[in-house]
């Protein structure tokens, strides 16, 4: 259902942020404000995700409302996850009150239900690029999404100091990362901090190959044994520590859920150019008169793909990581 015709051109965007905040997300907020003002565009803000774009909450948005931002974790529009928007009503009104205020286009920043989320409005007529901001880096098709590389640097701290107790008293952790469904940050952040094991949902292995593990650490002479675990494990984080504790392993097992402390935080150098880059080139892709497309990061480029290929696909753990953490741990 077009509602608008392809060739209006477009006079006002506005911006949202979805589903789990990352840090990034205000430094992408700050690009599409102040390109879009840079393009001749009226920016707005809208307040908590698709649940306030189903009750109309928007704000104008100009330069200096952006000030100061770039530096700060969270979303100062707020965010949501917003069941209504998967239905028919939530989608039918968010497109109403969109139109209601004369707004033409709409830049969504979230992960891979956001996505979905903006692909729903795109097929409802609504002009849409998506921006992929989330911690668990599942989203499809781009290298990183805003957030990812900040919450690896606060997991990599983390476990530099949760190595230090480890060693002193001659244990092991088991320290869980985010990632309901992937183990992106499992894999990455053992590989950065010299782990001793990634437990992931994609590839889960049984409690004597993880007990072998702990106890060949200890035969190798480690004074710690480290093993992040995404938080999709199939075994409760908490059970498998107590199971290898009462185990003669060598080591005594502890256990630590690093849990929202990732989320949170000032977004990195990497993550405050990818927000300002992917910000930037939403802008550039709504007001050229583009839509349905997200952006995304691959090799040094930022490109526009098609949502339809994106929505439904989960980006796959990459082996490569996975065979190189495990060679250098021994
Ligand atoms: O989507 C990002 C994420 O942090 C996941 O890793 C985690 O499973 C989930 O959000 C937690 O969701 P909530 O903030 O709703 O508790």
């Amino acid at each position: 259902m077009e509602l608008m015709e392809p060739e209006t051109p477009i006079r006002s965007i506005a911006v949202l942020t979805s589903g789990g905040d990352a840090p990034g997300m205000n430094a992408a907020i700050r690009a599409v404000v102040r390109a879009g003002i840079y393009k001749g565009l009226k920016v707005y803000g809208v307040q908590d995700g698709f649940k306030g774009l189903i009750n109309g909450d928007f704000v104008p948005l100009g330069r200096r409302d952006v000030s100061g931002i770039l530096s700060h974790g969270g979303t100062f529009l707020r965010t949501d996850r917003s069941s209504e928007m998967k239905t028919p009503y939530g989608q039918r009104e968010a497109v109403r009150q969109l139109n209601n205020e004369g707004i033409d286009g709409l830049i969504v920043i979230g992960g891979d239900g956001s996505m979905a989320g903006a692909k729903a409005l795109c097929d409802e007529g609504t002009r849409v690029i998506g921006i992929p901001g989330t911690i668990d880096n599942d989203v499809w098709g781009t290298d990183s999404c805003v957030g990812v590389d900040t919450a690896l640097n606060t997991i990599m701290e983390a476990v530099d100091k949760i190595r230090d107790t480890a060693a002193s008293h001659t244990r092991a952790f088991l320290v869980q990362t985010m990632g309901r469904e992937c183990g992106y940050l499992a894999v990455q952040s053992a590989m950065i901090s010299g782990a001793e094991m990634a437990l992931i949902p994609e590839d889960p292995v049984s409690v004597e190959e993880i007990a072998q593990t702990v106890e060949n650490a200890y035969k190798r002479g480690k004074r710690h044994c480290i093993i992040i675990m995404a938080e999709g494990y199939p075994i409760p984080m908490v059970d498998l520590a107590k199971q290898l504790d009462e185990m003669d392993l060598g080591f005594t097992t502890r256990s630590i859920n690093l849990s929202y402390v990732q989320r949170g935080g000032s977004p990195t150098s990497f993550d405050r150019i990818l927000a300002s880059r992917m910000g930037y080139a939403a802008v550039e892709l709504i007001s050229s008169g583009q839509t349905s497309l997200m952006t995304a990061m691959q090799g040094r480029e930022i490109i526009g793909l098609p949502l339809i290929d994106i929505v439904g696909k989960h980006r796959p753990i990459s082996e490569e990581y996975l065979h190189i953490s495990n060679i250098l741990s021994r």
